[in-house]
Order: C-alpha cells, then structure tokens, then sequence
C-alpha cells in the first residue's frame, strides 16, 4: 500500500520478501535500539548504465524493488534510468523492520553526456539529503525526524580489467567525505579469477594514490570468534567482485540456485567460490548497517553541520559537547533562527526596493507627459496670440474706417 513519506520524498510501498535476507541478524550489532524501532537505511547506487546496478540491488534484497525488465517484449528498448530515481520499501524479516530506500541516478555517458554534472547529480542528491535532515533537527517539534539521508554509496566499477577511469576517480575524490564509499566490481563473471585479483589490486592502488577514503570495515576485538573472522573476510574482499542474478537456474548436479546460466557452467551468486556477493551482503545487511548508519551520523553528517554552521557564523566545539550543553544548542538554534529571520529581511527588502524603484520611474514618466502636454498648450496659446496681434496690428495699420470698411472688418474679425 503506497503511503506518503516525509520530506517530500516518493511513497513507500510494502514489499514481500521472496527469502532470507539476514538483516532480523542486527541484534547481534552493537546498537539494539534502532532494531526495536525499526529503521531506515539509504542506499545510493552509481556507475555507468547498464552495469546491473538494479539487478544487483533486487538480488541484495530478494525483492523485486525494480520491476524486471525480462517482463518487457525484446522488441522493446531496455528501460535506463534517466532521473533520479528514489524507491522505498517496507520490508519485515522477523519481526524487525527495514525501511529501504535506494537512490538512482542516471549513468553518466548515457543521458548525462557531462562527467562534471554526473558528479554535480549525485553531490546535489546527497547534500539535499543532509539539508532535509538539518531543517528537521532545527524544527521545534523534533519527535519524528525522518532520516533519508545516504548511508551507503555502491560505487560500480566498470569490469575492464584496467584500472579507474578518471571519471571514477573524480566522483570519488568529490564524493568520498559525504558519502560511505563502498567500491564494487560489476558483472566480476567476465573476468577470470586471476584477473579479478590484480584489478582489485589495481582499483585500490589508484584509491590509496589519490588519498580517496571508502568504507573502512571495522573489526571488533571483543566479538566472537566467528565475527571477527567474518569482519577480517569481508574487509579483505573490498572492492567486492560480485555478479548479481535474481533468476533460479539449475546447476549441473541438479541444484536450484540464484545465478546465471552459460554453456560452459552455472555462475552462483550465492557461492563464495564464484563471486563476494555473499560478503556484500553480509557487510550491507548484516555485520556493518549499524556501522554504516553511525558513521553517517556522527562524521560524515556531522562534518557537513560543522561546515554548514560555520558558513552562518556558528562555531562549534565538538558533537559531544553539544548534546550535553543545551545552552550551547540552543545558542545555535537561536543563531540559525536569527540568520534565516536576516536572510527574509533582506529579501523582503529588497522586493521593497524593487516596488519603490518601480514607482518611481512610472511617476517620472507620467511627471515628463503633463510637461509635455503643459509645453504644447504653452506653445498653442502663445501661437493664437501672435496670430490675434498681427491681425490687430494689420487693422490699426490699414484704410480709414468707413462704415463699409467697418463692417467687412468687423466680420472678418468675427469669423477669424
Ligand atoms: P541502468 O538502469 O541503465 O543504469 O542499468 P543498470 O546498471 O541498473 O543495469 P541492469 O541491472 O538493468 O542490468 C543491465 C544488464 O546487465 C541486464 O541485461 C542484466 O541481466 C545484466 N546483468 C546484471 N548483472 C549482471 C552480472 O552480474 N553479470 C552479467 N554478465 N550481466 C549482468
């Protein structure tokens, strides 16, 4: 049932899930509360078109969250994206509720044949994301704040084998401070095994070259055993080399499995042998969400405030403090509120100005037509009074007066 969301965001709809997913896990993670509440968790998908990012995001979720594109006749041209595009679900595993939301953008080469305004869509869809949260943080009434904002970016590299392309860099580098970078290998079954090693070690050499910071999987002492070994795993395997597939197809000992079927074998999404799709998800849905929304919050969210505040004048010491100083809180609610009150004052002015100018020249124009006006009568009248006193002058001037001459005068001077 579509429901309207908040912020002016698209509606959320109610999803089934085809399978386990794994995310009822998180109360094995360091934050139980958000489990009890339910959560939000945000994911922005981006990289060329057509590199199976949606594929990717229906396997991850077991959910058709994108409707297949298998459904359309061939003769049909496949669906890109072109717009940013945000589509929510609810999704219940056990009792715990998952509000997921991703955010795609068109793939750059395609409809945005700019690499700066690639970069720029994406910037904007994250900052914007920040903002709304910021004017909810701001608001008097603070109960249900909505949180939308990026917790994760699955950066898809194109498979060439290679190494980054600038444009991959250049998003990077603008976006890595905003953003919980997560690198990922699309379509990992075009390239061999081999391959796959020395792109990796490729793709994080120019990451570590040019200072770029992704997400860092944080390993915990003092969780088991078999958490610490899956941390280590998973952080060994980024960036991820994963294939996506949300069909069933058999294998040849008769299995049914997620995957993708060639001549010469079964690629398994679900085995770790093929591909680290199972680790992506394990670190996405299971091990680091928690991680991945507290890092959003405490220093990536919390860096742009910082940054934003400053830029009205406020100066802050650190988060901590903050929340257990109201006074300081609400010094800086009190400077926001005082700067957006400057911010309409002066607009508000200046629409005055603008009318008053206005005026103005309308009363100038007009002030210049009566002149005009006053001159031409000025200069008509001063015309007739010539014209009267050459004829005066000509009469006194002319024959004596006869009563003949008087009376031809007298009616010339009527008639005229
Ligand atoms: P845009 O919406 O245009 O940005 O495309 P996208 O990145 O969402 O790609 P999409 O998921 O639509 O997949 C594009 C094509 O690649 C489809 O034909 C998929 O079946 C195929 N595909 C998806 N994932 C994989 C994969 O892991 N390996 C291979 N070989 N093909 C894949």
């Amino acid at each position: 049932t579509p429901a309207p969301s908040s912020a002016g965001f698209p509606p959320i709809v109610r999803k089934k899930l085809m399978g386990y997913v794994g995310f009822a896990n998180l109360p094995n993670q360091v934050h139980r509360k958000s489990v009890r509440k339910g959560f939000q968790f945000t994911a922005m998908v981006v990289g060329e078109s057509g590199l199976g990012k949606s594929t990717l995001i229906n396997t991850l979720f077991n959910t058709t969250l994108y409707p297949p594109k298998e459904v359309l006749p061939p003769s049909a041209e496949r669906p890109k994206t072109v717009a940013i595009e945000s589509i929510s679900a609810d999704i219940e595993e056990n009792g715990v509720r998952l509000r997921l939301t991703v955010v795609d953008t068109p793939g750059f080469g395609d409809f945005v044949n700019n690499e700066d305004r690639h970069v720029l869509t994406h910037y904007v869809a994250v900052m914007s994301r920040f903002d709304a949260y910021l004017e909810q943080e701001n608001r008097v009434n603070r109960q249900k704040i909505a949180d939308n904002r990026v917790h994760a970016c699955l950066y898809f590299i194109q498979p060439t084998g290679h190494s980054l392309k600038p444009i991959d860099i250049e998003f990077m580098r603008r976006l890595h401070t905003k953003v919980n970078l997560i690198p990922i290998i699309a379509k990992a079954d075009t390239l061999t095994d081999e391959e796959i090693a020395s792109f990796k070690q490729r793709v994080l050499n120019d990451i570590a070259y040019h200072k770029i910071q992704i997400f860092q999987a944080p390993t915990y002492e003092n969780e088991d055993e078999e958490t610490q070994a899956e941390q280590e795993e998973i952080a060994s395997k980024i960036p991820f080399a994963v294939v996506g597939s949300n069909q069933l197809v058999q294998t040849p000992d008769g299995r049914q499995v997620r995957g993708r079927a060639y001549p010469w074998g079964v690629v398994e999404v679900d085995n770790e042998d093929h591909c680290d799709f199972v680790k992506l998800r394990q670190m996405l849905i299971r091990t680091y969400m928690e991680e991945l929304r507290e890092y959003t919050n405490s220093h990536l969210y919390e860096a742009y405030r910082t940054e934003k505040l400053l830029g009205m004048g406020v100066a802050q010491d650190s988060s901590v403090f903050k929340e257990i100083n109201p006074a300081l809180k609400m010094q800086e609610e009190r400077t926001l509120h005082e700067a957006k009150l400057a911010k309409m004052e002066a607009e508000m002015n200046l629409v005055f100005q603008q009318k008053v100018a206005e005026k103005e020249s309308k009363l100038k124009q007009s002030e210049e037509e009566l002149y005009a006006r006053h001159r031409e009568m000025k200069e008509a009248l001063e015309r007739q009074r010539l014209e009267l006193e050459e004829k005066k002058k000509r009469i006194e001037s002319g024959r004596p007066l006869t009563p003949e001459n008087k009376t031809k005068t007298r009616n010339r001077f009527l008639r005229a």
